[in-house]
């Protein structure tokens, strides 16, 4: 496995290679989330580009830019073990130099769901995705359901501006009692990583009750509340059943694809999770 730190280097190492590229954008502190999009992207492709880089453009200023987990040593021997051919690790000067001023913003997606509450955020994940698809020019490009809103967005900027890769979705990695892998669950201490399991509770809630014929999207919504409000250390940001292609919020009869998802700070992480309902 080779690793490239710069855009020029990264640049020339593009020029030398043939064959269906996969290419896995992280933010490095890696778990077997990020890995089993690392897997998937070695099983279907010839080569395999993974990227570390804590961009810092889709932090708030009241985010956790600063304090976010690195520990690249071992990263890297994550992704070698996963077979990763090259990986890119840009500093932020690289890929955002004096000057820099140029971004890809959404009109509508941003303003749902984690957009509403995290202002910039997409413009920040838009920009960077697309440099990394200009860098890497993969063939396809794998992300996980677990930010639903983030593949939304990028499914629909990776269609407007015409970009010529497959965009791939994974299905979220969870610990044995089914909270999301993410990198920040590493901010809970014991009593707040227990109480972190009551998003999936009331997500696995709404999508049992979807299953035996719920579709009533307010009474679908008010039963993930009040498996939240049973949590005294839960926080909700938001609670959402919305339309699953464009995150608009839904009330009354379901009849598309829903997305139930959710913010709640949990302690000082700020979690979210998600289910399709189908
Ligand atoms: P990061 O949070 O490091 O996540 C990198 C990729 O791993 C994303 O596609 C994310 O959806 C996926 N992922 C995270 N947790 C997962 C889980 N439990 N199961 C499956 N996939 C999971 O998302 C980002 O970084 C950044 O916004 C990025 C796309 C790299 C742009 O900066």
């Amino acid at each position: 496995m080779k690793t490239i730190h710069t855009v020029a280097d990264m640049q020339g190492l593009r020029r030398e290679l043939s064959g269906n590229i996969g290419l896995v954008p992280t933010m490095g502190f890696l778990h077997k989330g990020h890995i089993s999009l690392a897997k998937r992207a070695r099983a279907e492709n010839d080569l395999v580009i993974a990227t570390i880089f804590v961009n810092p453009t889709q932090f708030g200023p009241n985010e956790d830019l600063a304090a976010y987990p690195r520990d690249l040593p071992r990263d890297l021997s994550l992704l070698e073990n996963a077979g990763v051919d090259f990986v890119f690790v840009p500093t932020p000067d690289e890929l955002y130099p004096p000057g820099f001023q140029t971004w890809v913003e959404l009109d509508d997606l941003p303003q749902r769901l984690e957009g509403a509450h995290r202002p910039g955020h997409f413009r920040g994940v838009a920009t960077i995705v697309t440099k990394l698809f200009n860098l890497t020019r993969p063939t396809r490009a794998y992300f996980g359901q677990k930010d639903a809103q983030q593949a939304v967005v990028i499914r629909r900027f990776t269609r407007d501006l015409n970009f010529d890769i497959d965009i791939v979705i994974c299905p979220t990695v969870r610990e044995p009692d089914g909270l999301a892998m993410s990198s920040r669950n590493i901010y809970l201490n014991p009593k707040e990583r227990q109480a972190a399991t009551v998003l999936f509770r009331a997500l696995s809630t709404a999508q049992a009750a979807f299953s035996d014929g719920e579709r009533d999207a307010d009474r679908l919504r008010t039963m993930m509340q009040g498996i939240l409000a049973t949590e005294p250390l839960a926080r909700p940001d938001y609670v959402s059943l919305a339309d699953a292609e464009t995150l608009a919020e839904l009330s009354g009869q379901i009849e598309g694809r829903a997305l139930a998802s959710m913010a709640v700070r949990v302690g000082p992480a700020r979690l979210i999770d998600n289910m399709i309902l189908n």
